[in-house]
């Protein structure tokens, strides 16, 4: 198996993988496959040659930013780390990933668990931590597995534990798996439930970069990002750069769900546009329909319409466009979609997973869902939309976490793009769509 690995090294990926390059490829439980196809190499250079502040001033070259969501430097958060005062430090993976219709981390951890623990590591060193965490959603038990025997398998060979490559630099790594709720995917509740409190969101700033687990200095990033970090290291600044676009190089990892003809996950350049995944990647829409909507994701994501189909998908194309790329799901609809319905759906997930510490987001998901509900129904008057759109208003305004802070956008969004037919559903009591349980369909 090997030998065979071996000649096929450096054939595969096809297209532009970077952080799915060895998934599906090498047998994720061998850290021998893992090595053969460069594993381990970017540790190796780390600590044989490089000081933590160039591996931080690589990761700053790169452009890389956080793909949890959020598109933060990821190299900037390494220094505001490096450079927190303190003794001990933390390295967090969070793995918490729960975002509906997002399953990227998910493969990448069961199809490349080192590549994990080699970021991990090298961001130990760069930043000055010896001790490092994954916070795994409770669910993925067999990434929970590989990674567990990854762990002992790096161990024995000296890639972790103590005096790694026979350094003086030494990093353990610990796992630690969340018990379902969203909330702990935000990452000072994620620090909370590591520490055994409830998990309930903290006050920011300050940011984890100073005040973290145990009130340390940690550095937190989501799968996807870690992923990137030993090819960065491997094959340099200036090779991440070239991909993707200027403000946001690299790839992204999407996971297409919905009404195209092949569904499934694709890393794919950033900057490529919906319409381009849509008709290469999901081969087109299925039956010929038409595309009437991408939703992507829960709280990290938009709903964009079809004019925004040919807006580049980085970070700043879509904030500048106003709407937000989320954690990596697309879920393609077409015109038998009814917004009011796949906007209750979302407010129902957000009721139930609010973590109920503050007003805004306890209360007003919450009745979001109810005038939803009763719009669908076929009981709602024109008046509700004002009060949704001050209920969205207050969500973004006055949470205290990202969660509420992005509740409202399915609102804004339904209320933005498709206001007529959410009208149609309160006046002329009908779904243009035809298939919301106002036209008798549960
Ligand atoms: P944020 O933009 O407030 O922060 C992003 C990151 O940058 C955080 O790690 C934060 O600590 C750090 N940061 C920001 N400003 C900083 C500063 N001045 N100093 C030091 N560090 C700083 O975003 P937030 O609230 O942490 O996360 C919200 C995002 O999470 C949403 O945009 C959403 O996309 C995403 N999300 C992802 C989910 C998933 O399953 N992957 C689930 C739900 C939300
Ligand atoms: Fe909890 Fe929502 Fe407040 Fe966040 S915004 S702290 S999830 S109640």
């Amino acid at each position: 198996r090997i030998a065979w690995l071996n000649s096929r090294k450096g054939t595969l990926p096809a297209e532009n993988r970077i952080v799915l390059q060895r998934a599906g490829l090498i047998d994720p439980n061998n850290i021998e496959e893992y090595i053969i196809h460069d594993g381990y190499e970017a540790l190796g250079k780390v600590i044989s040659g490089m000081k933590p502040t160039e591996v931080i001033d690589e990761i700053i070259k790169s452009g890389l930013r956080g793909r949890g969501g959020a598109g933060f430097p990821t190299g900037l958060k390494w220094k505001f780390v490096a450079q927190a005062k303190g003794n001990q430090k933390f390295v967090v993976c969070n793995a918490d990933e729960s975002e509906p219709g997002t399953f990227k981390d998910r493969l990448i951890l069961e199809g490349d668990p080192f590549s994990i623990l080699e970021a991990m590591t090298i961001a130990g060193f760069a930043v000055g931590a010896s001790e490092g965490y994954i916070y795994i959603r409770g669910e993925y038990a067999l990434a929970r597995q590989r990674l567990e025997a990854a762990i002992v398998a790096a161990k024995e060979m000296g890639f972790l534990g103590k005096n790694i490559f026979n350094s003086d630099f030494s990093f353990e790594i610990h796992l630690h798996s969340g018990a379902g709720a969203y909330i702990c995917g935000e990452e000072t509740a994620l620090l909370e439930s590591i520490e055994g409190n409830r998990g309930e969101p903290r006050a920011r700033p300050p940011y984890p970069t100073t005040n973290g687990l145990w009130n340390k200095p940690t550095l937190i990033n989501n799968v996807e990002t870690l992923a990137n970090i030993p090819a960065i290291i491997r094959e340099g600044s200036a090779w991440f750069k070239s991909i993707g676009t200027p403000s946001s190089p690299g790839t992204k990892v999407y996971t297409i769900l919905g009404n195209v003809n092949v569904t499934g996950l694709v890393e794919v350049p950033m900057g490529i546009t919906l319409r381009e995944v849509v008709a290469i990647y999901g081969k087109g829409m299925k039956d010929g329909a038409n595309f009437k909507l991408a939703q992507t994701g829960g709280s990290s994501g938009s709903i964009i319409p079809a004019s925004l189909q040919d807006t580049p998908m980085d970070f700043d194309s879509f904030n500048k466009a106003g709407v937000a790329l989320g954690s990596g799901a697309l879920l393609i609809c077409n015109e038998e979609t009814c917004v009011v319905d796949l906007a209750k759906v979302l407010m129902n997930f957000f009721r139930v997973e609010s973590c109920g510490k503050c007003a805004p987001c306890r209360i007003g998901n919450q009745r979001a869902y109810e005038i939803l509900d009763q719009i669908s129904e076929g009981i709602g008057s024109l008046s509700d939309l004002d009060d949704l759109e001050l209920i969205s208003d207050n969500l973004f305004q006055l949470s205290n976490c990202g969660l509420g802070q992005t509740s409202g956008t399915p609102i804004r969004d339904i209320l933005k793009y498709f206001r007529a037919e959410v009208e149609a559903h309160i006046r002329l009591k009908v779904c243009p769509s035809g298939v919301c349980s106002m036209s008798g369909h549960k």
